[in-house]
């Protein structure tokens, strides 16, 4: 990324979070999502810092020495439908908001060396590639993954108050984009979001050789939810994968034929209790059904090792010992605040949504904005 174009990326971090964070400024601090890193040669860590929040907690170079329950691969990929990953903790019981700088990948599939999301964890989950992006949004028993029962979670990013990324380093790569035909073709991905939270995931990875991947993998609207970010029409108890067209960037909506920005009130209002816009569901199409036990076989293996006489190794999950890493985010205690859901979800009711999506969207609600603001209170 050319210097210009640097400052402008952290001109703008700085206007959307009201605040640069110190770590920002130092001469040679590059900021996460304009880090490059070939698929064919990832670094061991991507975040080489050590400033306000620590290190990274885990590593980018993952592979099947690292795979299992004791992994700490913070890669992560978005490919099909049978093969993604979704940030989640370390340790059990753990909020998103606690954990947010050192999740790690939990997949679907082996070969990543990561964790393995649990069989059955899953109960339903709609892949859409659109133009400009390609993205998994579902449902899921959320305990299975570490996180707390009934957190409201939040939103991970590669931006941050301090750009270092939710994970600290965190990486995502896709097969899905350009002209992969052997899904060994990994294009790294500079804007992505993923929403984690109130048993319901969203991960959106925005192509990036589209013309406006930042607008639609847009960072900032971290308290108003999956139907908002992602709006979408994916049921529990469905699997499926769709085409369909870009949705209007996160924020962005028209009303009496003008665009609108919205722009989200800060935490220190209080809790978001009506929004001026119901987010538009984008058409999709060419929908192809599949049974989660067809998807997901790899799981399914993994399980079954366990309960025939393995099982030490799956309780033992390794997630205590890997609670020693390197960095317990700073000032991340601050931020916990779970009971924002619940009057969060007073915003679902406005979309009229009748398949329970736009009820696990907006309770989704972030309590990231807590921890950026502790982060930024902190810097
Ligand atoms: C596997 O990954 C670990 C953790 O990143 C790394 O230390 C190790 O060198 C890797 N092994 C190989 C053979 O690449
Ligand atoms: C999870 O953590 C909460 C709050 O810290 C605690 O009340 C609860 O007992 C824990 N549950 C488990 C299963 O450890
Ligand atoms: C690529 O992966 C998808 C799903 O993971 C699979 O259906 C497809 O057959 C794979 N393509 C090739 C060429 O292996």
């Amino acid at each position: 990324m050319s210097p210009v174009a640097l400052s402008a990326l952290l001109a703008f971090a700085a206007a959307s979070t009201g605040v640069l964070a110190q770590d920002s400024t130092a001469t040679s601090f590059v900021p996460l999502a304009s880090k490059v890193f070939s698929w064919d040669d990832l670094p061991y860590q991507a975040d080489t810092d050590d400033l306000v929040r620590g290190r990274q907690s885990g590593y980018n170079r993952c592979n099947s020495t690292t795979e299992g329950a004791e992994s700490l691969c913070q890669t992560a990929v978005i490919n099909h439908l049978d093969d993604f990953c979704l940030w989640a903790p370390m340790q059990p019981n753990t909020s998103i908001g606690d954990s947010e700088g050192e999740e790690v990948a939990w997949c679907t599939k082996k070969g990543h060396g990561s964790r393995l999301i649990p069989a059955g964890a899953i109960t339903g989950v709609q892949l859409t590639k659109t133009p400009g992006y390609i993205q998994v949004v579902g449902f899921i028993d959320q305990t299975k993954i570490n996180i707390l029962s009934g957190d409201g979670g939040g939103e991970l990013d590669p931006h941050g108050a301090d750009l270092r990324g939710n994970p600290l380093g965190g990486l995502v790569y896709s097969n899905a984009f350009g002209t992969n035909t052997d899904n060994n073709t990994y294009t790294q991905v500079h804007e992505w979001h993923n929403f984690m939270g109130s048993n319901s995931f969203c991960f959106k990875v925005c192509d990036p050789s589209g013309p406006n991947a930042a607008d639609l993998c847009q960072h900032i609207y971290d308290r108003i939810g999956v139907s908002y970010n992602c709006p979408t029409a994916a049921q529990d108890g469905t699997f499926e994968y769709c085409d369909g067209d870009n949705q209007d960037p996160p924020g962005i909506y028209t009303s009496n034929g003008q665009v609108v920005t919205y722009t989200q009130p800060a935490e220190s209002l209080g809790v978001i209790s009506s929004m001026p816009y119901d987010p538009k569901v984008p058409a999709s199409s060419n929908c192809v059904q599949m049974a989660s036990s067809a998807l997901f076989t790899d799981l399914a293996v993994a399980t079954g090792a366990a309960s025939s006489g393995a099982s030490g190794s799956a309780t033992a999950s390794g997630a205590s010992a890997t609670a020693t890493g390197t960095n317990k985010a700073s000032g991340s205690g601050t931020a916990t605040r779970t009971g924002a859901s619940a009057g969060a979800s007073a915003t679902g009711a406005a979309t009229g949504d009748s398949n329970g999506v736009a009820a696990f969207g907006v309770s989704a609600i972030s309590t990231l904005a807590g921890v950026m603001a502790a982060v930024a209170f902190l810097a």
